[in-house]
């Protein structure tokens, strides 16, 4: 028996030493230390001893079994420390190599122009709103007082979705005047930007889809030189203190009295140049005192409250803001043209 444990102390402290992964050591524990295992098997002959011969052989199988489990937790340490090293190995960041490049993108021209916009409307006060951009043409014409046959109502000018022409892709932001008085207590002070259609062919100055920002105010005793006083603020702060503005008289279903704004032109100073066609002004917007009916028709008395409201065009105000000579550039998205600004 004493050779036998000799000879299993050998074999097995070998065979730990030899053993590649804690698998293969975990297999070799059960191997000699199991239930089943080498070492249990010629303790379990101990009985078979006589009893002076079992107390030494008893020391030397427990010494022989310390030897092994010693063995086997040094081994097993040793494995883990060699497995940890090359994982570090294998998982190594070499912080040398060069990084990917983040690139980190930024608003599109027309959007740092309709901020422009609605910071000088908040600080004045206005909520910006937004709305629909498929409308219902009672919304988009009636209730701004563009009656049935009116020439902007043409198949050929608007997106209808449905035969009887009552559902549209909007034409303008003006319907956002109707569904601000149908949802807001007065007195009211709205901005409302947003994507308008039109059947128009692509070209420098025209495309089928544009933005305007629509604007409305409503409150008692608002007149014209609300209008006039307010829209000549916000241009000077777009364009600069000392921005000459000159007010056409105009039409417009929805207002009356109706004009336009024009800008002096900031290329020749009001001269005539090109730019302007050679009238030193150039259109802005869109405006005028709403229409009584207009007021009616949702509800406001248009004795007691009065009320001004404009139109204007983005993709113009952001080509002005930033000297953009063809609108084309605004929706292509070539990042040779947006990364300028
Ligand atoms: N909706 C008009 C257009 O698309 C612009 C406009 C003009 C809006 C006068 C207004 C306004 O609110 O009062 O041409």
């Amino acid at each position: 028996m004493k050779e036998q444990l000799a000879k299993i102390r050998a074999e097995a402290l070998a065979a730990f030493e030899a053993a590649q992964d804690s698998a293969a050591l975990d297999a070799l524990r059960v191997q000699y230390l199991g239930k089943k295992g080498e070492l249990t098997a010629v303790l379990k002959m101990m009985g078979k001893l006589s009893p002076e011969e079992r107390p030494a052989m008893g020391q030397l199988a427990n010494e022989v079994r310390a030897a092994l489990e010693s063995a086997l937790e040094q081994q097993g340490r040793k494995l883990e420390a060699q497995a940890l090293t090359a994982r570090l190995q294998a998982e190594a960041v070499d912080v040398t190599v060069p990084g990917k490049k983040v690139s980190i993108g930024h608003q599109h021209p027309m959007y740092i122009a309709l901020d422009e916009i609605k910071d000088i409307f908040i600080g004045m006060g206005f909520d910006v709103l937004d709305g629909p951009e498929i409308e219902l043409a009672s919304y988009n014409f009636d209730r701004l007082n563009a009656e049935e046959g009116h020439p902007s109502r043409d198949w050929s000018d608007t997106f209808y979705f449905d035969e009887d022409s009552r559902v549209m892709l909007r034409s303008q932001t003006s319907p956002m005047q109707v569904r601000a008085m149908e949802t807001r207590e007065l007195p009211i002070r709205i901005i409302a930007p947003g994507r308008v259609y039109r059947k128009d062919e692509v070209d420098a100055t025209h495309s089928p889809m544009f933005h305007q920002v629509e604007g409305m105010v409503i409150d008692k005793g608002v007149t014209m030189a609300d209008l006039k006083g307010t829209l000549n603020t916000v241009v000077e702060q777009l364009y600069g203190k000392g921005t000459k503005t000159r007010f056409r008289p105009h039409h417009f279903p929805f207002t009356e009295p109706s004009c336009e704004m024009d800008v002096q032109c900031h290329k020749c100073g009001g001269v005539g140049c090109p730019t302007c066609k050679g009238e030193g002004w150039i259109e802005l917007l869109g405006a005028g005192m709403i229409h009584p009916k207009v007021l009616e028709m949702s509800g406001i008395d248009p004795n007691v409250y009065s009320g001004w409201a404009f139109g204007v065009g983005l993709e113009r105000t952001a080509m002005r803001r930033f000297k953009i000579a063809d609108l084309r550039l605004i929706f292509e998205n070539d990042m040779r043209f947006l990364e300028q600004f």
